[in-house]
Parts: structure tokens; C-alpha cells; sequence
């Protein structure tokens, strides 16, 4: 049996969210609140937390049971009963971590102190607390002189106690013996009629037991997200976090509150993001890459000293030294290699654009294979689906397709080949070959006079 287990509780509905996803699948800097916490969890070195999981059992199981064993909770009849579900797995273990699966902003070192001062002091409970301004709705931390009494639910408070602003953050530690035994103790005799894990402290106080508080001089963490108000009030101090932390890595963030970084991104030194730029997702940026103004990028990664003006992508890789933009659309399946060109009003879909390959301008390229320096005219279109089947083209290095091109796919385009302006090419062209497909030109001469007549 490990020494230390860690009891993620997360089976709650979640009331205040008014909201059909259960309250920890809500997404704050692109992670949900519990992946926030399984996180901060296995940061201090505990790889597989036990979860809580009850209500929307099926969604929040399949986001984490790779990473945790899942305890399920059929009924959420408060924080106390769910800790009463993981009991089975609790035996012999000394100390349990306890958290909730709505406090996103918990630091690992926070927890990590939290630990050591539990297990250096050998008392049965530690309590993680904090100093709010505006205590309402957490539970109040009851002491005599230094020593915790007991801890008071907002709804079972007197005013005396509401107007105490040390509060229960919800993460503790207990020797598990302890716990196990005061679990078998308590009852649902209180305002909410539910069984409250805080009840235990009552129960050791009885028993003479020792317990004790560590407060966290960061009361941010102690958040702990029941409305969509807490949750954009998180969502703002993670935000400022991350920033803080890549600019503090070399990166230069030219507007800050107008630069919203995923918690996953990943952004090399001397990286410039320009104003109202979002990076999201799994995204990576590498050195003396400029991304922005006005630019949103989602799982995708950017080689060194690339530009990305004005643009939207997703799942796409760009390369080195690369222009893409202004107004460019980037989607899945989109591989750049180095120095590539993708201009104004540009749409690219899963396709392969080896080095040196330009489509500067009003182009739809979609299911294709764009050869080293080919350049592809304005207003060139991809004919990719025949409206049942998506299809590929095919063009050769340093071929040149003349503006507004239509390549209708399959189709290949050798070589050094060209293509005349305005033709629709139907037939695959030999590499170093013009096709062109167009009508004649006619001309009548003094049209507009005899017109006139
Ligand atoms: C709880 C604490 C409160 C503390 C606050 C910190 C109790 C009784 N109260 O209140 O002292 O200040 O957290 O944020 O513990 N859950 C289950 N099963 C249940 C009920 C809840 O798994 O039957 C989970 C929820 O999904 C949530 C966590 O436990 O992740 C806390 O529950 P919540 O209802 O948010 O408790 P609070 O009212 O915030
Ligand atoms: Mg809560």
C-alpha cells in the first residue's frame, strides 16, 4: 500500500452552474477544472489519483480514466459520503490527500507544503485554509487561540461566524486511520441534510485528537468554482498567471490583457505576440516567431521566425520562416514546411506545402500536394469533392499555376509545368508542359457604334 493516496472528489452536480455539463468538465484556459487539479496532483508526484465520479459519470470517466482509478458515487449525498466510497481503497494507507475537483488554482507547491507540514507534525488532519475579503459560501475556520475547533458551513453559520474570513479551501490532509474511523462516525444532521466531510473535525475535536490549519498566503487558490461568475473570475487569475510566466521566460506579449494563452501552449524565448491573439490548445511556437495582431491558433505549431498576421488556424504545422497572412485560414490537416507563403484570403485544408511553396492570394486549397517553390495564382481553386468523394492534386515542384485556376481533383500537375490563367484543368499535365483551357478570344471591332445604331 503507498504511504499517500490522493481522493479527488468531483461526482457533484454542480446546481450554480446552471448547466447540463457537470460542473469540473468546465473549461478554464483550456483544461477542465479537474484536469487542473489531477495536474497540480501528479506535480506532486502522485501519478493516479483515486476520483470521485458520480453525476455525468460517463463524460467525466472518459476525460480522465486513463490517468486515474475512478471510485463512482450513485447518489451525491455530500462531500462526506463521497470520501465514503473511496474507503475500500484506503486500507493501511497513511496519509490521504483530499481535494475538490472544482478548485483549479491550487499551486503544486502549495500542496506540496501542505504534505510535508501534515506529515512532519503527525497530527490527524491538516486543513489548507485562506483570508477571503468575501467569504460567502465557503466554509468558516472555528478556532480557539491557534488551534482549529471546527469547521462551519455557510448555511449552518451564525452571523458571528459568517464574518469570519478564514476559510476551508477543501483540500486536506488526514492520517488515514483517522479518517476512516470519524467517517463511520457522521451523520447528515445539518442544514443541507448531507453528509460533510467537514463533520470529521467535530469528531476528532470529541476524541481529542490533534489537527491543524496551513494557510496559503495566495487566497486565489482557495477558489473554488459553484458559479459561472467564479468560474471567469479563475479563468482571469490563471490568465494573468500564464502571462506572467511566459513573459518572465524571454517572451514579449506587446498587450497582456489583450493575450489569452492556453495552459498547455508552449512558447520558446523571444517569441512577440501581438494584441487580441489567442493560443490555444496543445499550440507551440518557436523562437523569433511574431504571431498576431488579431490571430487565434489551436493545436498548432509555428517554427522559428515565422509570421502569422490576421489569421485563424487549427490543427496545422507551420514551418520555418514562413508569411501566412493577413486573413488567412488555416484547418486540420494543413502541413507547411519552411519559408512558405500564404497570403491574403487563403483557405487550406489538409494539404502538404513542401518548402518555398507561395499562394499569395484568394485560393481554396483543400486535399493536395504543393511541390517545393511552386507558386499557385490568385483565386486558384482546388476542385477537391465531386460531392460525394474528396479528391487529391497533385502539383510539382516549381510549377506555376496561373491565376484563377481551377484544378479539378484528381488531378496532377507536373513539374516546371504552367497553367494558363483562367483555365479549368481536368486532365493531369506532363511535367514542363503549358495547358491551357480557355476559349478563343474574339474580337468585333466598332461593336459598341453599330450597337449604338
Ligand atoms: C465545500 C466544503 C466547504 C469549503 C468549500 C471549498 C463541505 C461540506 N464543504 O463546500 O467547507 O469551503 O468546499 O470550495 O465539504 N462532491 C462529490 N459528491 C457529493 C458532493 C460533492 O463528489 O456528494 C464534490 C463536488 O463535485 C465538488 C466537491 O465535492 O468537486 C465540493 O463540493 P461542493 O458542493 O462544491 O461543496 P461546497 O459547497 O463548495
Ligand atoms: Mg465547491
Amino acid at each position: 500500500m503507498p504511504n499517500l493516496v490522493a481522493v479527488i472528489m468531483a461526482a457533484g452536480k454542480g446546481t450554480r452552474m446552471k448547466s447540463k455539463l457537470p460542473k469540473v468538465m468546465h473549461l478554464l484556459a483550456g483544461k477542465t477544472l479537474l484536469e487542473h487539479v489531477i495536474g497540480a496532483v501528479n506535480q506532486v508526484g502522485i501519478e493516479r489519483p483515486l476520483v470521485i465520479v458520480g453525476h455525468g459519470r460517463e463524460v467525466v470517466e472518459a476525460s480522465i480514466c486513463e490517468r486515474t482509478e475512478v471510485v463512482v458515487q450513485t447518489e451525491q449525498l455530500g462531500t462526506g459520503h463521497a470520501i465514503m466510497q473511496a474507503l475500500p481503497y484506503l486500507e493501511g494507507v497513511q496519509t490521504v490527500l483530499v481535494l475538490s475537483g472544482d478548485q483549479p488554482l491550487l499551486k503544486p507547491e502549495t500542496l506540496h507544503a501542505l504534505i510535508k507540514l501534515h506529515e512532519t507534525q503527525g497530527v490527524s488532519a491538516t486543513v489548507l485554509t485562506a483570508y477571503l475579503d468575501q467569504p460567502f459560501g465557503y466554509g468558516r475556520i472555528i478556532k480557539s487561540g491557534e488551534s482549529l475547533v471546527k469547521i462551519v458551513e455557510e448555511k449552518d453559520a451564525t452571523l458571528a461566524e459568517q464574518q469570519i474570513k478564514e476559510i476551508n479551501t477543501g483540500t486536506y490532509c488526514f492520517r488515514g486511520s483517522a479518517l476512516r474511523d470519524a467517517l463511520t462516525k457522521i451523520t447528515p444532521q445539518n442544514a443541507q441534510g448531507e453528509y460533510y466531510l467537514t463533520e470529521v473535525f467535530d469528531i476528532f475535536l470529541r476524541q481529542g485528537e490533534k489537527m491543524q490549519t496551513y494557510r496559503t498566503a495566495d487566497s486565489h487558490e482557495a477558489l473554488g468554482i459553484n458559479s459561472r461568475g467564479q468560474l471567469a473570475e479563475a479563468e482571469a487569475v490563471f490568465r494573468t498567471r500564464i502571462r506572467e510566466h511566459w513573459l518572465s521566460e524571454g517572451v514579449t506579449l506587446i498587450d497582456p490583457a489583450s493575450t489569452f494563452i492556453d495552459a498547455e501552449v508552449e512558447l520558446a524565448s523571444d517569441v512577440t505576440i501581438l494584441p487580441f491573439t489567442r493560443l490555444l490548445g496543445k499550440t507551440r511556437i518557436e523562437e523569433n516567431a511574431v504571431i498576431g495582431p488579431q490571430t487565434s491558433l489551436e493545436n498548432c505549431t509555428v517554427g522559428c521566425g515565422s509570421e502569422v498576421i490576421y489569421t485563424v488556424a487549427k490543427d496545422a504545422v507551420i514551418g520555418e520562416r514562413c508569411h501566412i497572412g493577413p486573413f488567412a485560414y488555416l484547418r486540420p490537416g494543413t502541413k507547411l514546411e519552411a519559408e512558405v507563403k500564404v497570403g491574403d484570403f487563403v483557405e487550406i485544408k489538409n494539404s502538404w506545402l513542401e518548402t518555398g511553396a507561395k499562394v499569395p492570394h484568394l485560393s481554396y486549397i483543400g486535399d493536395a500536394h504543393i511541390g517545393k517553390s511552386a507558386n499557385i495564382g490568385a483565386g486558384t481553386i482546388t476542385c477537391n469533392y465531386d460531392g460525394v468523394n474528396k479528391h487529391l492534386t497533385k502539383i510539382g515542384d516549381y510549377a506555376f499555376i496561373g491565376s484563377n485556376t481551377n484544378l479539378v481533383a484528381p488531378v496532377e500537375v507536373g513539374e516546371h509545368a504552367v497553367t494558363g490563367a483562367g483555365s479549368t484543368i481536368t486532365k493531369n499535365v506532363p511535367a514542363e508542359a503549358l495547358a491551357v483551357e480557355r476559349c478563343q478570344q474574339v474580337i468585333k471591332e466598332h461593336w459598341y457604334r453599330k450597337k449604338m445604331k
